[in-house]
Formats: structure tokens, C-alpha cells, sequence
């Protein structure tokens, strides 16, 4: 399969290069910078991306690529810093654009040369997204300008007969608007790729690879019911059937009809289902507990806990399978962060004890490719459309302390409220949308007589990365109608509040 290679500077938008990139079909890793040229060399690339970053070229300890990428005779594009690296690197000159007036930021009309194969046919003139301080003074030997603004005449150059070409702005950010057939025209026309990276093709590979990989050892997984532990399950069992073990832990703490629904997917293929019912178990843990880290933690251990028990009843498995998927791969390669992040994955299940190796299937998978290579493998569209939900599910949707009334609650005000987003058809507006129930009770007066009942909170967030969100601006009727049915049907309820609170302050989750 022919490849891209994104070397990684440390900009803010690498992981959309890549998307962008795999959106129009062909397959791409995004690597360190500092990579060798032996490592390069092996990947085979037929064209190498440069990504922005924060430095400066002209700094000491700016990142720099292994100077060799230069003689592989494999195209470059250089985006922002990349584009600066790859001039300075040739000959040319960059300095600091405050003195000159050429730093821009935000959208900016720019002008292209379209005799320059990168910008064929996009149009002589379109905005483009600019974010840099510094600035190209020298273009290097064998280069050309190919695209200016009105303060920056090096907003792209190019050295057609070596395939290099670098851009002052971002093609992979949609304020940039021609900046899908620019990356089109890098892929296609320059690098020659051709449209071969689909999730029918991924599947079929990777069933066989895990066939080979895997022999006729045993697999075992914690299957959340979430979308990537769902995609790992139905891809492991295509390819080794009975040898794979879900574990599903209902730990009472799911959504309506939630751990049925996903039984009834699941024990339908082929594969060893264990759906392990641990409410009271969970309960009797969580009685009277009301810090939220104390629940946390408390539902963690349970969790690892009865995991645990389950793996020793079926007499131990060579392989633990695990649904990392590749934002978390990507952000390992940068620094600490993601060692979190790998955990958080399997609710922190201790990933060296007992098996021989751990399997990732998903890991070189962006989310919205888990979810197309679901759609593949036939896993229904309640599933891989899921929202995000958290490990430690209602608990933290329940502030205070947990017991059976208040989950009942919970669980039917949650349905109302989700059921009455999917018929306004808002599903997708939306990155999050739950209830929550509150720890406050308040006096109402129904019918005749008065009330003395729990207030629950409805919350709706848009975030693309989850670590700011914005509260949704749900229309008021739709709120009405919820609020009217919840109060009408979910006894114990008589009040009902709209979350008005973006992160920060706040979180997504109560507690
Ligand atoms: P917060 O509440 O931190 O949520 O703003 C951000 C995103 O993370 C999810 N979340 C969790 N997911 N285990 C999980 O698997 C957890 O303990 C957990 N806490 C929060 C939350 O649903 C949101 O998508």
C-alpha cells in the first residue's frame, strides 16, 4: 500500500493533517520528527509531510528532521514551521515577521500560481488560515514563490523538478477554503497515491493478521459496550471466533435497556460472551460513599476486581485485548499525558499481569474510522454512533451518594431526554447529551397536593477534544417538551434545570 509519512514538529493541527489525509483515501502515520533515515527509509513513503510547530527555525534548539530526508528523491510538503524548516534547510532565509509586517494570523486572502502542480485547478484566488510570527525573507536555490498575500509574498514556494513545496498557511484547517484539493493535488498528482486505504480493506488485512498473530491462543477483552471496545470484540471475533472472551461488566451503573442492548448484539457472533451482572456488588460498595474521587476509585477497583475473577474462571488467556485507538498512539509519542490516557481505555486494568501480550487492533484507527470499520464488521448504528459515555457510568451523573432509587430516576429521565434530542433530529449537533440528577430536592405542588422531589439537570455540550466544551443552545421548545415529560413521567421528579455552564468551569461530567 503506498504511504505518507508526517513527521511530527509539534503543531496543534498534526493530528487533522493526518485526517485529512486518510479522508481522501490514502493510508498515513504521523512519526517524530527526529526519526532516522533508516526508519524513514523502511516506512517507504511515496511523500513526506512536514507538520507546523511552535518553534522557530532560526532558534538552536529548534526541532530538525535527519537532513538525508532531502536526498530520498520522495516529495515534501512543508506546512508553517515545516515550510520554514524545509527553506531554511536548503539555503534560504527566515526571520522573526515583526519587523517586516509580514506575521498574519486568521483568514487571509491569497493568491496562487496555478503553473504550480499544487495549486492546479483550486482558482488563482481563495482564503487561506495563516498562524505564523515568522517569516521566509530568502527563498532557497531552485525554489519559486507560487502563492502571496498582501503582507506575506512567500506564502508558498516550490522547487517542481525535487517535489518540494511548503505553505505559509494550513490546507488541513477548514477556514482554509481550497485546502482539501491542495492536499488532493500533494497526494495524488504529486505523490502519485492512489485511493486504497477503506475500512473493507483494513478489515480484511487486519483479520488475517490478528489470525496469524494470535494462532490458536486465547484472547480476552473488557468489552464496555462503548464504540471502540465494541469494534475491537466484532473484529476479533472475525478472526478468531471462540478463542475471544468479552468480558461485560454490568456494574448497574449503565443507561437504560443498556447492558441488554448490548448482549443482544453480542451474543448473537461469534465469540465467548460473559456478561458478568455485578450490581449489588457495586451497590453494596458505593452505599453511603458521597466523595466523588471515593466513588471513582471504589468503582475502579470492583471493576479490576471482578475482571480479574472472570480471566481466573476461564483458566487465564495469552492475549488481553485493548481498544486504544490512534489520538491516544500519537499522543504517547509526545510526552506523559498519554500514559494516562492508555489506561483510561480498560478502566485501569493492570496490562502486564498474566498475559503473554496485549493486542491493539484499533490503534492506527482515528474515532471516526472505528466507527465507519464498525459499520463494516455490521455492528448496528445505536452502537457506533454511541456518545462517549464513562467508565464509571451514572455514578458520576449522580451527585452524592448512589443507591437504587436515585438510578431509577436517573435512568428514565436520561432516556426521555435522549429520545426527545434524537426526534428533533439533534443527535449530531451535539458531542454529549445527558441528564443528571441532583443532589437537591425541592417542594412542588402537583395536582392538589404538594411535592418534595429531586431537581435533575440536563446538560448538552458541542467540544471537539472534550478538553473546553461549550454548552449547547438547545431551542426552548425542545426543552419544554422534555421537561414537561420527565416531570410527567419519572416519579420522584418536580424540577428541571438546563446547564448553562461551558468547560471551564465546569466539567462535561458531574462528578
Ligand atoms: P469531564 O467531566 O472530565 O469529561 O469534563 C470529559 C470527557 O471524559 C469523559 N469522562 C470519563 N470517561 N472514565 C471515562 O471513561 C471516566 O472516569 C471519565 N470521566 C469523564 C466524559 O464523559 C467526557 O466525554
Amino acid at each position: 500500500m503506498k504511504k505518507i509519512l508526517i513527521l511530527d514538529f509539534g503543531g496543534q493541527y498534526d493530528q487533522l493533517i493526518a485526517r485529512r489525509v486518510r479522508e481522501q483515501r490514502v493510508y498515513c502515520e504521523v512519526r517524530r520528527h527526529d526519526i532516522s533515515l533508516a526508519e524513514i527509509e523502511r516506512f517507504d513513503p511515496i511523500g513526506i509531510i512536514f507538520t507546523g510547530g511552535p518553534g522557530s527555525v532560526y532558534l538552536p534548539d529548534s526541532p530538525r528532521p535527519d537532513p538525508g530526508v532531502f536526498e530520498l528523491g520522495v516529495p515534501i510538503l512543508g506546512i508553517c514551521y515545516g515550510c520554514q524548516l524545509m527553506a531554511q534547510m536548503l539555503g534560504g532565509a527566515v526571520t522573526a515577521a515583526q519587523e517586516s509586517g509580514a506575521r498574519e494570523y486568521g483568514r487571509t486572502v491569497t493568491r496562487f500560481d496555478p503553473d504550480c502542480l499544487l495549486f492546479r485547478d483550486i482558482g488563482g484566488k481563495s482564503v487561506a488560515w495563516m498562524s505564523h510570527g515568522d517569516y521566509l525573507s530568502v527563498v532557497p536555490r531552485g525554489f519559486r514563490t507560487a502563492a502571496r498575500s498582501a503582507a506575506c509574498p512567500t506564502a508558498a514556494i516550490c522547487d517542481e523538478l525535487r517535489g518540494f513545496y511548503g505553505v505559509q498557511f494550513h490546507p488541513e484547517v477548514d477556514h482554509t477554503e481550497r485546502g482539501r484539493e491542495i492536499l488532493h493535488n500533494f497526494l495524488y498528482t504529486i505523490c502519485g497515491a492512489s485511493s486504497e486505504w477503506t475500512m473493507a480493506d483494513f478489515r480484511t488485512r487486519t483479520v488475517k493478521a490478528l489470525r496469524d498473530r494470535i494462532g490458536s491462543g486465547r484472547a480476552l477483552l473488557a468489552l464496555s459496550g462503548g464504540v471502540d471496545s465494541s469494534v475491537a470484540a466484532a473484529l476479533l471475533s472475525e478472526s478468531i471466533g471462540e478463542q475471544l472472551s468479552c468480558v461485560f461488566v454490568d456494574h448497574g451503573l449503565l443507561r437504560k435497556n443498556e447492558a441488554d442492548e448490548v448482549e443482544a448484539v453480542f451474543s448473537k457472533r461469534k465469540l465467548n460472551f460473559i456478561r458478568v451482572d455485578a450490581k449489588e456488588r457495586f451497590l453494596a460498595r458505593l452505599a453511603g460513599i458521597t466523595d466523588p474521587e471515593t466513588k471513582r476509585k471504589i468503582i475502579g477497583e470492583e471493576f479490576v476486581r471482578i475482571f480479574e475473577e472472570e480471566a481466573r474462571k476461564l483458566g487465564g488467556a495469552d492475549f488481553l485485548v485493548q481498544g486504544t485507538i490512534y489520538p491516544d498512539v500519537i499522543e504517547s509519542g509526545k510526552g506523559e499525558a498519554a500514559v494516562i490516557k492508555s489506561h483510561h481505555n480498560v478502566g485501569g486494568l493492570p496490562a502486564d499481569a498474566d498475559f503473554r501480550d496485549i493486542v491493539e487492533p484499533l490503534r492506527l484507527l482515528f474515532k471516526d474510522e472505528v466507527r465507519a470499520l464498525g459499520r463494516e464488521l455490521g455492528l448496528p448504528e445505536t452502537l457506533v454512533s454511541r456518545q462517549p459515555f464513562p467508565g464509571p457510568g451514572l455514578a458520576i451523573r449522580i451527585i452524592g451518594e448512589v443507591t437504587e432509587e436515585k438510578l431509577a430516576i436517573l435512568r428514565e429521565a436520561d432516556a426521555v431526554f435522549r429520545e426527545e434530542i434524537g426526534r428533533a433530529g439533534l443527535e449530531g449537533k451535539s458531542s454529549q447529551y445527558f441528564a443528571a440528577l441532583t443532589n437537591m430536592r425541592s417542594v412542588g405542588v402537583m395536582g392538589d397536593g404538594r411535592s418534595y422531589d429531586y431537581a435533575v439537570a440536563l446538560r448538552s455540550v458541542k467540544t471537539s477534544d472534550f478538553m473546553t466544551a461549550e454548552f449547547s443552545r438547545l431551542p426552548w421548545e425542545l426543552l419544554d417538551r422534555v421537561s414537561v415529560r420527565i416531570v410527567n413521567e419519572v416519579k420522584g421528579v418536580n424540577r428541571v434545570f438546563y446547564d448553562i455552564t461551558s468547560k471551564p468551569p465546569a466539567t462535561v461530567e458531574y462528578e
